[in-house]
């Protein structure tokens, strides 16, 4: 589906993603995990054609989608969340999800927002698009509603509607569980199972280390911006370069040492 290699971006001095080569199988769910700073969100800004990488090339479907731009690699089949939330409060949720279509199968918001000709013609198709995507997220019936007054689940779902109206082969999501309550998490891991079920092959960076090791079936580790272990969860779990990477990460350490020995079965460590 997705192969990078030897993927690298420098900003000034600092390596943010070096030398990452991986293979990224269709129609799973793969995790790309880490502590703060490893360089995930910057991974998925290489791959999503934010940012052009400083070495390396990315192979998505058989086709080099290195050099081309994010609207280019939308249409090439592959669509994104960010991690913080990008809808539009005041808009319906409709209105949010036809921008979604819009914004990332035509030229750019502008376009969208105005209006022109063309995108008048194209009201129709952006319509059904962003239909069929609130459906698919479970939020048809809140079309209507301005995107403010959903709930912050809600508005995690219309987020993921926005991308999902492009119809991506390749789903990103850029921690889709961040804000998120434990119950409101089961939500939301349930959707993303339902659209994998459905065809679509997901990649997620996230923090909850619990929530990756029961979601995902494929787990890539970065470190300073390198991969240091990949494998199914119970692998990567119990992989001491991990483990020393999460535990060296004041902020992260606690998670991963919870997440390590419940998917081992043992005691969390003191
Ligand atoms: N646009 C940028 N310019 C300069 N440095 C950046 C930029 N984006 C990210 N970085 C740096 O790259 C490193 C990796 O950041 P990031 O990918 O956001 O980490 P993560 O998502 O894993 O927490 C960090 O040190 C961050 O400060
Ligand atoms: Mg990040």
């Amino acid at each position: 589906m997705l192969r990078v290699e030897g993927l690298g971006i420098r900003f000034g001095g600092l390596h943010a993603v070096k030398d990452v080569t991986a293979t990224i199988p269709a129609g799973q769910i793969t995790a790309i995990i880490g502590p703060n700073g490893a360089g995930k969100s910057t991974f998925f800004n290489l791959i999503s054609g934010f940012y052009q990488p400083t070495t390396g090339r990315i192979i998505f479907q058989g086709q080099d989608i290195t050099r081309l731009k994010t609207h280019e690699v939308v249409a090439s089949g592959m669509a994104r969340t960010f991690q913080t939330t990008t809808i539009y409060k005041e808009l319906s949720v409709l209105e949010n999800a036809m921008i979604g279509h819009r914004v990332r199968t035509r030229a750019g918001l502008l376009d969208a927002l105005l209006r022109t000709g063309r995108e008048r013609r194209d009201e129709q198709e952006s319509r059904d698009a962003a239909m069929t995507a609130l459906t698919r997220v479970g939020i048809a019936a809140h079309a209507a509603r301005p995107a403010g007054a959903m709930t912050q689940e809600g508005q995690k779902r219309v987020g993921i509607a926005m991308a999902l109206a492009s119809n991506p082969k390749l789903l990103l999501l850029d921690e889709p569980a961040a804000g998120m309550n434990p119950e409101e998490t089961v939500s939301l891991m349930a959707l993303i199972r339902e659209l994998v079920a459905g065809g679509l092959t997901v990649i997620l960076v996230e923090h909850k280390m619990s929530l990756v090791m029961s979601l995902a079936d494929h787990i890539l580790v970065l470190h300073h911006g390198q991969k240091i272990s990949e494998g199914v969860p119970a692998q990567v779990s119990r992989d001491p370069a991990v483990i020393e990477a999460y535990l060296g990460s004041h902020a992260h350490g606690g998670q991963m040492g919870q997440a390590t020995a419940a998917s081992a079965g043992e005691t969390p460590h003191a």
